[in-house]
């Protein structure tokens, strides 16, 4: 199957802090660090679609379509929110690359055609880049 994959980048900012509800301040502190304390970033987003290639028009993925997903299943709930108190469907998460990662694959997958998405990458700075490809061995997003 000629399947080609296409990936786009966007952007948001968003505030957040990382800490466990479960752990005292003192743990909180001892394991995130600074990133106990509030502050934000600007993240990047890279959004992984794969499609079969239509060979009329030499595309695989219908751009337009996946700019508006992305944006009504992800920018719009996380842009310029505090993601660790302002975003209900974190409310639990501690707001981790890996945990974004993980929880953005659940909002995209389901809003994309069936099967297409490959893979969701959280840029949260120049240093950190998280990826999930949805391979989690219990199949949860
Ligand atoms: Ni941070």
């Amino acid at each position: 199957m000629n399947s080609l994959s296409v990936t786009r980048r966007y952007h948001f900012s968003a505030g957040h802090r990382l800490e466990n509800a479960a752990l005292s301040a003192e743990e909180n502190a001892r394991i995130y660090g600074p990133c106990y304390r509030q502050h934000g970033h600007n993240y990047h987003l890279e959004v992984t679609v794969a499609g079969p290639l239509d060979f009329a028009t030499g595309m695989s993925v219908d751009l337009g379509e996946v700019d508006a997903t992305v944006r009504t299943a992800l920018l719009d709930r996380v842009d310029h929110y505090d993601l660790s108190h302002a975003v209900p469907e974190l409310a639990d998460v501690v707001t981790t690359g890996e945990n974004l990662a993980r929880v953005f694959w659940g909002w995209l997958a389901p809003a994309l055609p069936a099967g297409s998405l490959r893979r969701v990458a959280v840029i949260e700075t120049d240093n950190n880049a998280f990826e999930y490809c949805g391979d989690d061995a219990e199949g949860n997003p």
